[in-house]
């Protein structure tokens, strides 16, 4: 307002000098010149006043009842309201919220952009995809307390039937991608996991890892996406009994012929989805180069821990962060690895303790991240 009102002031004091530059006569004797001066100048002093105010003040004036209102305003509709819900336990890509909430793209565009400049949706892009989650409340910035308590009242919402069957519709479009993929380029798979870091690439490393862990002979173990079976034989060594669920048909067939052409008579592979069916929880839970492939691997992250025992570990071997985007394609990938401390915080988010890592440099410019997450004993539970 102060801006506003000395630029009035300003144009209000420009017309005499105007007036005097458009040829009307100049003012005779010593106060009229001072006063055709003073006229002269002041818009000149009041346009420096103008630029010193706006150097000195922000351009917009930041107000936390903003915060408070643009929040208030986000949760004060039912649809929105649904949407938090809908992301309590995944991430959806707008196309798919359209789709779980029947609605066209543009009106579920317009609820995202308003949960999002409310700070209650975080935003990842991928490529050409964005994925939206549920941002978490930041108890030491305005409105935090709110937001928890608004995602605590929102988790008690019970989403209609009609919205949960297309919330798993989505997931199932989601698997049958993922299985169509690796179903398509089931010969080629070697050869793709090959140009970006294949088995015989961290082989040795997890084995270490492994290794150092001194599982006793009676431990079972779990691989999440075995793909085609190449580490099964190293866990068959190691652990009484190794259970393995890969939701490719065309994968677990690999993984199949290599079992019995090995006769590894201790494993078990079954066709499942890691993230939607149920799966018996092992000493030791080993995922590789399987996590990326995950929408949400954050929330995957702690339906994944909750299959490791008491006592028992996570191995996950995963790509870094990297700008490939050509993974997408050839790979299947739908994320361009993960940044080291993300995976830890995810992993002490799902109750995980984080052990020994290593990190392999690749020829190819690929870097590899061998992780040990630990679940607590039992007993030291609290
Ligand atoms: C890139 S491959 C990795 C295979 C193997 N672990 C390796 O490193 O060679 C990913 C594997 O995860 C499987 N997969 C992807 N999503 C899955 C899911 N939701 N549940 C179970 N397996 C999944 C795929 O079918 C595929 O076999």
């Amino acid at each position: 307002m102060v801006a506003a009102n000395e630029l009035a002031a300003g144009t209000r004091r420009q017309r005499p000098a105007a007036a005097a530059a458009q040829g009307q006569s100049a003012p005779v004797g010593a106060r009229q010149y001072q006063n055709f001066l003073m006229q002269k100048l002041q818009p000149v002093a009041a346009a420096t006043r103008l630029r010193r105010l706006m150097s000195t003040q922000p351009a917009f004036r930041h107000d936390p009842s903003d915060e408070l209102a643009a929040l208030c305003k986000a949760g004060g509709d039912p649809l929105r309201l649904s949407v938090l819900r809908v992301l309590a336990s995944d991430s959806f890509g707008v196309l798919e919220l359209a789709q779980i909430f029947a609605m066209r793209q543009s009106g579920m565009s317009h609820h995202l952009k308003v949960l999002a400049q409310a700070g209650l949706v975080a935003t990842r892009r991928e490529g050409n995809a964005i994925f939206y989650r549920r941002a978490l409340a930041q108890s030491e910035q305005t409105g935090g307390a709110l937001h928890a308590a608004l995602l605590d009242e929102v988790d008690a919402l019970q989403l209609p039937g009609e919205v949960q069957a297309r919330i798993k519709e989505v997931q199932a479009q989601r698997s049958a991608a993922a299985r169509d993929f690796f179903a398509r380029t089931l010969e080629k798979f070697r050869a793709q996991q090959d140009l970006i870091a294949g088995l015989a690439q961290y082989r040795d490393s997890l084995l270490t890892l492994l290794d150092a862990l001194h599982f006793p002979a009676s431990a079972t173990a779990l691989e999440v996406g075995p793909g085609d079976g190449a580490f099964l034989p190293e866990l068959a060594r190691r652990f009484a009994r190794v259970s393995a669920l890969d939701s490719s048909p065309a994968m677990l067939e690999l993984a199949r012929q290599r079992c019995a052409a090995e006769g590894l008579a201790n494993v078990e592979l079954k066709l499942a989805d890691a993230l939607h069916d149920a799966e018996a929880a092992a000493d030791c839970v080993v995922l590789n180069m399987v996590l990326h492939h995950f929408a949400d691997p954050a929330a995957a992250m702690g339906q994944l821990a909750r299959l490791v025992n008491p006592g028992g570990s996570l191995l996950l071997t995963e790509l870094c962060s990297h700008h490939q985007s050509w993974a997408r394609e050839a790979c299947g990938d739908i994320w361009l690895g993960f940044d080291q401390d993300e995976l830890a915080r995810w992993a002490a988010e799902a109750g995980l303790v984080a052990g020994e890592s290593l990190y392999l440099g690749l020829r190819n410019g690929f870097q590899i991240q061998v992780r040990h997450f630990a679940r607590a004993e039992a007993a030291s539970r609290t």
